[in-house]
């Protein structure tokens, strides 16, 4: 049997009929996890996801498990879960399809991660853009609530209970970092905290929290229904599983592609019905905009971490954008730097003044208006920014220039033939 073969697993449900509701979650087994899960003690459920192999499927794969095994020893007082469901990667757009056709995975490995973690309130951190989704969830929680599933009186002594809140942000990209989430969600202005501590020890209201991704939470409840044996033997040796591939662009068939981590992305635009008739490939992203952008001669590595970290990129978020020869790299690369500017949340001096600059010499190449020495200019400030940031929003910022003048130099230069003379006159603020 090939590999993808034993996917779908997330998305299985995704075509029945009313995918979302409790009815068809159930009759396709859905909550028997948690019913093996509570008849378990917390820790085995911690061991058990330890043993998966399973990794953080927000981008950074951090094993799952073992983060919930960072958490302090129980001092009586309250420990949280919150789920990053603040999707906002350009590129990214796996997350909101599971909350939207199968709200239900993610409730019950909620439920799960609750009870192994010892917390007994879960939080849903979502954008306050998809108001669809929102509302998708909030009736999925009350559902679970009037079927006993959380609430009271859980597991078969009566003595757990959960409740659940989900809570819409306010569209701030920052707010996907974990400590700017906890920020947010605490009412505050969403800006980074500074880690150590890391949220496992100082997190919600300076409770032990766990932060993981929809999609790692949503995984949960197949590793306790399968086994650890069955999720690792899906996968590589070091990134077991399977998980959600999303293709955009210019590709026959755009959407979610589920299948075991190791496939290629040759496998993956077979899948997708080829790149659109009469076009070939250019470039494509591994994890949307954060990740090195690779072209056509690293179609056939391996997308797990350890593999597309060797082939000079990051597996990330998996939002696998496809360009063909019509699109031009610094166009593409100029929006990403425009996002990046815009979202940048202001705190730390490399990010905040960095971004708004390399966006000015971005929009100036891409004008066909830059000076000789911009890409030189361009190398040095994203060198400035990348590992001088506060957080990961400032690395990533640097990772479209650097890749796309790595790859495709002779688009950046084409655009830097204005001598200085010409453009000082009249866009001097442009130039530093
Ligand atoms: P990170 O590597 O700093 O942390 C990953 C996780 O492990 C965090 O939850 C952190 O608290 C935990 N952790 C790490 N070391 C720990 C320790 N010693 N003790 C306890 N916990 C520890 O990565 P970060 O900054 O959280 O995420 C960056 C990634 O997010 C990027 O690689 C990118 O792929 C992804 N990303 C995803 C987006 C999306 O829309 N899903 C948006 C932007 C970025
Ligand atoms: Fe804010 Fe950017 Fe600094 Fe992160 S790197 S704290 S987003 S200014």
């Amino acid at each position: 049997m090939s590999q993808t073969q034993l996917t779908p697993i997330l998305s299985d449900i995704w075509d029945a009929e009313r995918s979302w509701s409790l009815e068809t979650y159930r009759s396709r087994g859905g909550y028997q996890a948690l019913a093996t899960a509570m008849d378990m003690a917390p820790g085995d459920v911690v061991e058990t996801v330890k043993g998966s192999g399973l990794r953080g499927r927000g981008g950074a794969g951090f094993p799952t498990g073992l983060k919930w095994s960072f958490l302090p020893a129980p001092d009586g007082g309250p420990r949280y879960l919150v789920v990053n469901a603040d999707e906002s990667e350009p590129g990214a757009c796996k997350d909101v399809p599971l909350m939207m056709a199968n709200p239900h995975a993610l409730i019950e490995g909620v439920a799960i991660t609750s009870y192994a973690i010892g917390g007994n309130h879960a939080f849903i951190y979502l954008r306050g853009e998809v108001v669809h989704v929102y509302r998708r969830l909030l009736a999925a929680v009350r559902e679970a609530r009037e079927a006993g599933l959380i609430g009271t009186n859980l597991g078969p002594n009566g003595d757990y209970s959960l409740e659940i809140t989900v809570h819409a942000g306010a569209g701030a990209y920052i707010c996907g970092e974990e400590t700017a989430l906890l920020d947010s969600l605490e009412g505050r202005r969403g800006q980074p905290r500074l880690k150590p501590p890391f949220p496992a020890v100082a997190g919600l209201y300076a409770r032990p929290t766990v932060v993981n991704n929809v999609e790692s939470i949503a995984s949960v409840p197949g590793i306790l229904r399968g086994g650890t044996d069955w999720f690792s033997s899906m996968g590589t040796e070091k990134s077991a599983g399977h998980g959600l591939f999303s293709l955009s662009g210019h590709v026959v068939r755009p959407g979610q592609y589920e299948a075991p981590l190791g496939i290629t992305m040759r496998e993956l635009i077979d899948m997708a019905g080829g790149i659109r008739a009469g076009h070939r490939l250019k470039f494509w992203t591994p994890g949307g905009s954060s990740s090195p952008i690779l072209t056509e001669e690293h179609l056939d590595v391996p997308l797990d971490y350890e593999s597309v970290g060797a082939a000079g990129s990051m597996l990330g978020t998996r939002s696998l954008m496809v360009f063909d020869e019509t699109v031009s790299v610094v166009r593409v690369v100029s929006r990403w730097t425009d996002f990046y500017q815009h979202e940048s949340c202001g705190k730390c001096t490399p990010c905040r003044e960095g971004t708004y600059w390399m966006k000015q010499v971005m929009h100036r190449l891409e004008a066909g208006k830059g000076l000789p020495t911009d890409i030189d200019l361009l190398l040095d400030v994203s060198a400035n920014i990348a590992g001088r940031s506060f957080c990961a929003l400032g690395d990533a910022s640097a990772v479209p220039i650097q890749s796309g003048i790595k790859h495709f130099r002779s688009e950046f230069e084409a655009g830097t033939h204005t001598p200085a003379h010409e453009l000082f006159p009249y866009e001097a603020s442009a130039v530093f």
